[in-house]
């Protein structure tokens, strides 16, 4: 256990922990995920702990759900540091770290208007290259509009059901 915070928070049965979230991101996160609560599921959203890789970090646990592939390059877009745990039976039986991906397809809506993708008879899914990791920039494959890691949460239009 790294948490060396006094902030009590329980264990989760089955489900998700999302750990090493960087400071205040954890709303961003679930936002890009499309989990707002509304649906009933059991959420525990840790903000601003003390963590020793990142100093201080964020943690979101998520009774009763799994995420999908998709979820892992979203979540690195916004929380590159991130570790996902699956939980079952209180124990963390899997433990990935996200990681970015060099192209970033069919989760960011480009920004210009004119873009080829976002015209209204086309259903071309976007392309982003990833120029620069840290500080995050990216670059549509089919306009060249660069993006940067500020712009991630209001251009994402992956949203789960
Ligand atoms: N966790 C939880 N419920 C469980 C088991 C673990 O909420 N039943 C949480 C822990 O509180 C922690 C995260 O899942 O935030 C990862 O747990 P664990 O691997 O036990 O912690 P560490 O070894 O500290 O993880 P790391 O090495 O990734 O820092
Ligand atoms: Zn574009």
């Amino acid at each position: 256990m790294s948490e060396k915070s006094t902030l009590v928070v329980s264990k989760i049965k089955h489900g998700t922990v999302i750990d090493h979230i960087p400071a205040g991101k954890a709303m961003n996160i679930l936002s890009v995920l499309g989990i707002s609560g509304e649906k009933g599921d059991r959420i525990a959203i840790i903000m601003n702990v003390e963590s020793e890789k990142l100093g201080k970090k964020d943690i979101i646990k998520i009774e009763g759900k799994w995420l999908e592939p998709r979820d892992f390059d979203v979540i690195s877009l916004i929380a590159p540091s991130a570790t996902v745990n699956i939980v079952e039976n209180f124990e963390v039986v899997k433990k990935y770290k996200v990681s970015l991906p060099d192209r970033v397809e069919g989760l960011l809506k480009c920004p210009n208007m004119t873009c080829i993708t976002n015209e209204r008879n086309e259903s071309i899914k976007t392309k982003f290259k990833v120029l620069s990791r840290d500080p995050l920039k990216l670059q549509c494959e089919y306009c060249g509009t660069i993006i940067y890691k500020d712009d991630i949460v209001k251009l994402t239009n992956y949203l789960k059901k």
